[in-house]
Parts: C-alpha cells; structure tokens; sequence
C-alpha cells in the first residue's frame, strides 16, 4: 500500500496554502463578497443601537413626536430587509468560490494522477483512488463554504457587535471581550481530541469505498470462489469501525462546543444583569445602553458557537484538502528535455537495462537488445520471467534503475506523451475496453478520421463483424452495452494498435482464451505488417513466432538465448528448444485425445 493508506495526521501548511490560492484566484468576487459581509454585518449590528435610541430618547422620557419616531422604525425595517437581502448576496458569492475551486481542483487532481508513473498505480487501491477525486474534492468545497462563509462572515459579526458594544460602554464591552480565550481555549481542546479521529474515520470511509468498488470488479471471482461471506465479514468490519469514529467525533464535538459556549454566556449574562442593574438603578447607566448590551451579547455567543460547530466541518475538510495535496505532490512521470522529433524508423536499441518493481529486486538483469527498423523480434520465457516488463519499460510506463532505451537514437523519455502514443502501437496482454462505442475504442481521443479507423478494423478483420452490429462503428460498448467475445475484444485492441500507424509494434499475446482462428488473424496481421513495422511480440504459443528473425528468450530476467528459431533449436540444451518441444508433445497429446 502506499502512502495514501497511512494514517494521515493534519499537517497541513501545504494544503493550506493550496487552498487559500483558491480563494484568491478570483479576487474580484472575494472582494465582492468581503464587501458585502462587511456591510451586511453593519446592518445588522446597527439595529440594537436603533432599539437604544429608541429606548433612552421616546420611552424613558415618554416623549412620543410622530415623525422621528416613523424615521426610526422605517430605519429599522430597512436595515433588516437590506441586511437579510445582502446576507444572501454575500453567500451566493461564498458558494460561487468555491464550486469553482471544486471545479478546479477536481481537474487538477485528475489531470494529474493521469500522469503519474504505472508503479503509482500498482500500489494504489482504486476505490481509494476514487474517493479522492470525488469525496475529497467534495469536503473541500465545505472548507470554503463553511469557513470562509460562516467563519469569515461570524469573525467580521463579532468585531461589529464589539465595535456598537464599545460604542455603547466601554467596560461592558471589555467583559465580552473574555469570553474570546475561554472559546480559544475550548477549540483548543476539541481540535486536539478530535483530529485524529476525524482522520481515521475519513480513512475508513475511503476502505469502505475501496472495499465496494473492488467487489463489484472482482464479484465474479467473488462468487465463484464463494467469498461473499468473508467479503460481507470485513466490509462489515470496516463500516462498523466508521459508525464508532463517527459517533465519537460527534460526542466530541456535541459535549465541548455549543454546550460550553452556552453555559458560559449565561454566567457572563448574570454577572453583567447583576452589575449594570445596579447601575441603573443608580442612574448612570441608560436602560437602552442595557437593552442594545443584552441584545449584543445573546447574538455575541452566536458567531461563536457558528465557529466553534463549524470547527469540526473545518478539520475534516482539511484532513481531505491534506489529502488531495499529498496525491498533487506525488511526483509524476520524469520528462527528458522534449528533442520534438517523431518517431521515423522504429529502430529499438536497450543498453545494459536492469530493473524491479521493487528496489534491489531484479525482474530483468542487464538486457542489450539491438532492433533495425522493420525487424520482426519475439520475446519467449517462462511465466514471471520479465517479457510483460521488457515491454512496459518500452512504453516508459517505468523508470528503470539501470541503464537506457532508445528509439531511432534518442532517448527514449525525450519523446513527449503523444509522439510515444503515435509512434509505439501497444496490444496488451489483458484487453482493456472503454465503456464507449467501437469507434472511440479504436479511436481512443486521437482524431485519426474514420478512414483511418475503418482501415484499421479491415486489418484486424474485424470490419465485417462491426458492419453487422446494429449501430455499426456507433455500438456501445462496455458497461449496459454490448459485450464482445474475448476473441473480439482482442482483435478490437490490434485494430485500435494499428489505427495510428505505429513504427513499432509491441504485441503482448493472450495467455489463454484465444481460438485458432484469433490467432490466425493476429497473424495475419503481423505478417502483412512485416517488414514495414518494428513488431515486438511476446508470445506463448511458439508455433506463432517461429520464422520471426529474432526470438528472445528470458529467464529470470536474464536474456539466456538470442537467435532465429534455426540457430535456437540447434541449442541442445537450451531453454528455447526445451520449450518448443515441450509444447509439440502438448499439441500432439491434443490431437490424439481429439
Ligand atoms: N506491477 C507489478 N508490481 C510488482 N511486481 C510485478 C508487477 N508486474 C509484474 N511483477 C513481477 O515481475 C515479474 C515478471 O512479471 P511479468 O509480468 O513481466 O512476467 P511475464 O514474463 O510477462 O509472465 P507471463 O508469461 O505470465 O505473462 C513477476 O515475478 C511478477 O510477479
Ligand atoms: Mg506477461
């Protein structure tokens, strides 16, 4: 498993900073929106001074003149209309924020794992993979709703309603000013109970997802080798450990914030009613003043216990804004200094190549491989011994540890992305096919034109199949679409191979599966090929490679034989000849029990 599976603490400088550059990516509207907090905080805050007034200058005297007092309640209504008007203003431009920054991100964080190294994905969990992109993505967005929204908007409350609390007394204003720390304080403590399990649950939603995704993928296996049981066990495991994190963090969160805040408030309130009563009862102190304080304070506790709740919104948005960061800072694929050439020859040569999976854990051992353009090389070994790897390595889906690769004398990693797609036609040894129609499968986002594309089914003699098919090259395919045969599916890949008019061709042939009359279209195709196109091609069945010029033959990753299939089988012991003869008794054994 990779990083993304430990347990992550919140560190978060990083991502920090990923998303405040967010919300200053559009500064207009943050300033737009900061403006209108501001003034809709004003509003709001001047209707208890409104109330004093009203108070100290028309009810205490019981002096009632008609249009002052209309002046103040049209005063009134009108802040409160326009404040409530703003409020809404000022949280449509918090939310355009940050869906934009969602938007952004999203793409940011698939535009990247898009070019990062195969051996990213050989340790990644799908499902894990999936969650980041979406949930992830998702919580962030409450970052910025809630926080910049509620918290911002709650911070720029509370310093209006001291502003009209200092305005009104200054030592009233000073005994609010104390229940700030206490609140401090209290968050203090949440945050550092709640963190970690706010990490672990999110963790365990993310198993939860990978343990679902990787379930429907695998449910034939799943059923044929009868695992729901176990399957049901852990996944059951997993989402009880999730409803414990959960109910924990909220017994957190409801014990220490609002409950607290509250309790406190309510002293401070009778401290102050104790105080200031005396006070007017003495005659120095205003009713209003008193009125306008006890309105300020019942809305001071507010703002806080809003920042205080959204506090625990706020650290798992930062746990996943941690998250998303460490997946951007995962190193992508290495690119040389682009040469900007194509590939015009094929011609393949591998100079001393040693490389593992893992460190120190060799798959091939210093391979030299020389290939003139339009040659016709096979790769033959046992299973495990590296032939899949020598070809992924042609494809610079990894980094080797030793050595180098070159096609027409550059280097291999100084091609850019799409002159390697161009150039290398690659028919892998597992078919993969896009949930899509047959058009764009053999397409695949290159815009080859439909002449290229037709020509290239004719090739894999798929053409007339195609022309039956309902919709033609228009059929869905994959997922709630029609579902080819795996003889198809494989001729599907080495049309989609031969669509771009590759100079190389690397052919990873189907271990099992394959009919004679596949395999004969696959050979037909090579052979039509031949001479034109630098072919590759790893093959099991060795009947099928036998007149190549060139076979190769790994071994536990070393290359222990070279030669055409003559000068092999004259090898008396040699790895090539044992196999070849190993397969005719399997063939002759097959025809005798047919
Ligand atoms: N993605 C991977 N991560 C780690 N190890 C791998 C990975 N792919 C292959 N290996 C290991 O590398 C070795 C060579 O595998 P490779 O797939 O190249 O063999 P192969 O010769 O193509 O076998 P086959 O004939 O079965 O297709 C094997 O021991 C395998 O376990
Ligand atoms: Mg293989």
């Amino acid at each position: 498993m990779t990083e993304l599976n430990s347990n992550e603490s919140v560190d978060s400088s990083g991502s920090f900073r990923l998303l405040m550059s967010y919300v200053f990516a559009d500064r207009p509207l943050f300033i737009k929106a900061l403006l209108l907090v501001v003034i809709a905080t004003g509003l709001d805050v001047l209707g208890p001074i409104l109330g004093k007034v009203f108070i100290d200058r028309f009810i205490m005297p019981d002096d009632y003149p008609l249009w002052p007092i209309v002046g103040i309640i049209s005063a009134f209504i009108i802040t409160t209309v326009l404040g409530t008007f703003l409020q809404y203003q000022q949280t449509l431009k918090f939310i355009n924020i940050a869906l934009k920054a969602v938007l952004d991100i999203r793409k940011r964080v698939f535009s990247h794992v898009l070019k990062l190294p195969m051996a990213f994905f050989d340790k990644a969990r799908t499902g894990q993979l999936v969650s980041r992109i979406t949930n992830d993505t998702e919580s962030i967005k409450d970052i910025y709703v809630q926080f910049l929204a509620n918290v911002l908007s709650n911070v720029i409350l509370l310093i209006g309603i001291l502003t009209a609390m200092a305005i009104l007394n200054i030592q009233l204003m000073l005994i609010a000013l104390l229940l700030l720390p206490i609140v401090g304080g209290l968050i203090f403590i949440y945050q550092h109970f709640s963190g970690k399990i706010v990490a672990k649950s999110r963790q365990l939603r993310s198993d939860i997802n990978a343990t679902i995704s990787e379930s429907i993928a695998g449910m034939s296996v799943i059923q044929a080798t009868n695992q729901q049981q176990p399957k049901l066990a852990q996944f059951n495991e997993i989402n009880q450990g999730y409803y414990q994190t959960r109910l924990q963090t909220i017994k957190i969160a409801s014990f220490l914030l609002r409950p607290a805040i509250n309790l406190l408030s309510i002293i401070i309130l009778v401290g102050v009613v104790w105080v200031f009563g005396r006070q007017v009862v003495e005659g120095v102190a205003q009713i209003g003043v008193l009125y306008a304080y006890l309105n300020y304070l019942g809305r001071f506790t507010e703002p806080l216990a809003e920042i205080t709740q959204r506090f625990s919104l706020y650290q798992q948005a930062m746990v996943a804004g941690d998250r998303v960061y460490k997946l951007l800072q995962e190193p992508a694929l290495v690119q040389f200094p682009n040469h900007g050439a194509a590939i015009e020859h094929g011609k393949l040569t591998v100079r001393d190549l040693s490389f593992g999976y893992h460190q120190d854990q060799y798959v091939l051992k210093k391979i030299n491989i020389n290939i003139q353009s339009g040659d016709f090389y096979a790769i033959v070994g046992h299973t495990g011994s590296g032939k899949s790897t020598l070809l992924s390595l042609l494809l610079n889906f990894y980094q080797p540890q030793h050595g180098k690769i070159f096609i027409d004398d550059h280097l291999l990693p100084s091609f850019d992305h799409d002159t390697l797609r161009n150039g290398i036609g690659f028919i892998a040894q597992e078919p993969f096919i896009l949930s899509s129609t047959i058009y764009e499968n053999i397409d695949m986002g290159r815009s080859l034109g439909q002449q290229a594309v037709e020509q290239a089914a004719r090739e894999a003699h798929l053409d007339e199949v195609i022309q039956q098919m309902p919709d033609g090259y228009q059929t869905q395919l994959g997922e709630g679409g029609l579902r080819l045969s795996t003889g198809q599916r494989q001729q599907l890949i080495i049309a989609r191979a031969l669509a771009g008019s590759p100079k190389i061709l690397l052919l990873d042939e189907a271990t099992a599966n394959v009919d004679s009359e596949t395999e004969q279209v696959v050979q037909k195709a090579l052979n039509r090929l031949r001479g034109k196109v630098t072919m590759i091609v790893v093959a099991h069945r060795l009947s099928t490679i036998s007149h190549a010029d060139n076979i190769l033959v790994l071994d536990k990753g070393e290359l222990v034989e070279q030669g055409n299939h003559r000068e092999l089988m004259r090898l008396k012991s040699g790895v090539y000849r044992s196999m070849y003869e190993l397969q005719r008794q399997e063939r002759k054994l097959a025809q005798l029990q047919a």
